[in-house]
């Protein structure tokens, strides 16, 4: 649902309106009769945090802010509130509400307004019109407060934009769409844009992009797009990479039919680079970034590799392939050593990587591991507090190394049974010379249940995270 920002210097209390109180007082301004503030103060007892009153014209809707023990988890009530009042008034087919601070603090407002207009997504394009109806109609948001709407607002695209491309289906958004529309974002935030096409990757030797490639019909792509405003505080770029695998079938190593079609989202990484890029441009934020994606599908045909195949990479070392499932690693590898051409502070990379971050932690936070990263380790965990998009850190020892040594090449691309997502990870720093994080968003980048604001499907889990923590640079 589109949503049209009016600001608004006084509230009207005769149409539908969100109060944003706190502690449950009701505030003067929301001209509540005695028999309603009664009603209201009943409704907000216990864990609830939220009231309706049917006003027959309108409704009055009040959410209160309940502080949690850690700020965290009271800014993920508020989103979750949020995402609440939106669905009242959705279900309720209001196409023009106001919402206005009556007491809660500036933070938890914050948060109350990100999780509303988070909620304001549909992936709908593939439905008939009758499903579609309504939707289509814009909210006209009338807000009476002090918080920047505006930006709340950009960032919320940000993540929405970050979402369709990842909810796209394989049939309709392969690597050349996946090309334009990363062009056409670029173009229209005054972000450089280069893509490398299959002749240029192949000059260059980037032999993990090429295997994974191999058995495809579409031409593999790899962009490079850098924002740099002049006011950039940083000397050495951030640089993000993200795995932009346009469908994941395992290649000869078939994945099982069960669960392949959500194979669509193995982009996800790759779609959160471009969607940080955007968010990051639109709120003109002072750091130099540069987004690094391959792009490949992962497809099977009589030209796949096979498991027992050796590659050369992009930096020289050789790869026995074990398993053509384990695909992101070798794309992934090509870029990260490209990466260090820009002699980087900071590399993170995201990456629907392995099905062992999901069975380790399943799809409410992310498996991040980092090497060198000093003190940016800590200050993108406490964005990930911050967003709510938590990480989760695994050990780098060299054991889980020795897991991937070959008989035959310099490194396999398969660990053991145990472990996967680290020894996913200790294959990746094969390729990294800089302080570097990796961020494994198998689990929270595609969810098969619904999720507040999040939604179901794809979430642009990353872009908030990496946004916030560009922010506090
Ligand atoms: N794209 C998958 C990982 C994945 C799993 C993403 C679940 C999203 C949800 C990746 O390419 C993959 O297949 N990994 C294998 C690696 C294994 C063969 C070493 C896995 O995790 O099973
Ligand atoms: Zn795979
Ligand atoms: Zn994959």
């Amino acid at each position: 649902m589109k949503i049209q920002l009016h600001n608004s210097k006084s509230v009207d209390p005769g149409s539908d309106i969100i109060y944003l109180i706190k502690n449950k007082k009701t505030d003067k301004k929301a001209g509540l009769s005695k028999e309603q503030t009664a009603y209201v103060q009943k409704a907000l007892e216990g864990d609830c945090a939220h009231a309706e009153l049917n006003l027959y014209t309108h409704f009055v809707y009040l959410a209160d802010q309940k502080d949690e023990k850690d700020t965290s988890l009271s800014l993920e009530a508020a989103r979750s509130e949020g995402n609440k009042a939106f669905s009242f008034f959705k279900s309720k087919k209001v196409h023009t509400l106001q919402i206005a601070d009556a007491g809660a603090d500036a933070a938890w407002v914050n948060a109350f307004l990100e999780g509303f207009l988070l909620s304001a997504y549909s992936f709908d394009r593939y439905l008939g019109k009758k499903d579609k109806d309504g939707k289509e109609k814009a909210l006209k948001l009338q807000y009476n407060g002090s918080a920047d709407l505006q930006s709340l607002k950009k960032l919320a695209e940000a993540v929405h934009f970050t979402r369709d491309l990842v909810n796209e289906p394989y049939n309709h958004l392969g690597v050349k769409e996946l090309v334009k529309e990363a062009k056409a974002m670029c173009a229209g935030y005054n972000i450089k844009f280069e893509a490398f096409n299959k002749k240029k990757i192949e000059s260059l030797k980037m032999g993990g992009i090429l295997g994974v490639n191999q058995a495809s019909i579409h031409e593999p792509a790899f962009l490079i797009m850098e924002y740099k405003p002049a006011k950039a505080k940083n000397k050495k770029p951030l640089v993000l990479v993200g795995k932009g695998v346009v469908y994941d079938t395992g290649g000869a190593s078939l994945k099982p039919s069960s669960g392949m079609e959500t194979m669509k989202c193995d982009m996800a990484g790759a779609a959160a680079v471009i969607g940080t890029l955007r968010a990051v441009a639109a709120a003109g934020l002072p750091v130099h970034v540069i987004g690094i994606t391959p792009l490949t599908d992962n497809a099977i045909s009589a030209n796949s590799m096979v498991p027992g195949d050796v590659i050369t990479m992009y930096s020289g070392k050789t790869v026995e392939v074990l398993n053509t499932d384990a695909e992101g690693r070798l794309i992934l590898a090509d870029a990260l050593h490209y990466a260090k051409k820009f002699n980087p502070e900071l590399v993170i990379d995201l990456a629907t990587l392995t099905g062992a971050a999901v069975r380790a932690i399943g799809d409410i936070a992310i498996a991040a591991m980092e090497v060198n990263a000093g003190k940016y380790k800590t200050q993108l965990e406490d964005a990930g507090s911050r967003t709510f998009e938590r990480l989760v850190w695994f050990p780098m020892w060299k054991e889980y190394g020795d897991m991937i040594k070959s008989d035959i090449a310099d490194i396999k691309n398969l660990g053991g049974p145990e472990a996967g997502q680290i020894t996913a990870a200790k294959f990746l720093e094969h390729f990294t010379d800089y302080p570097w994080i990796h961020l494994d968003i198998a689990g929270p980048a595609f969810l098969g249940r619904n999720s507040g604001y999040r939604g179901k499907g794809a979430t642009g889990n990353g872009v908030r995270l990496l946004f916030d923590f560009i922010k506090s640079l």
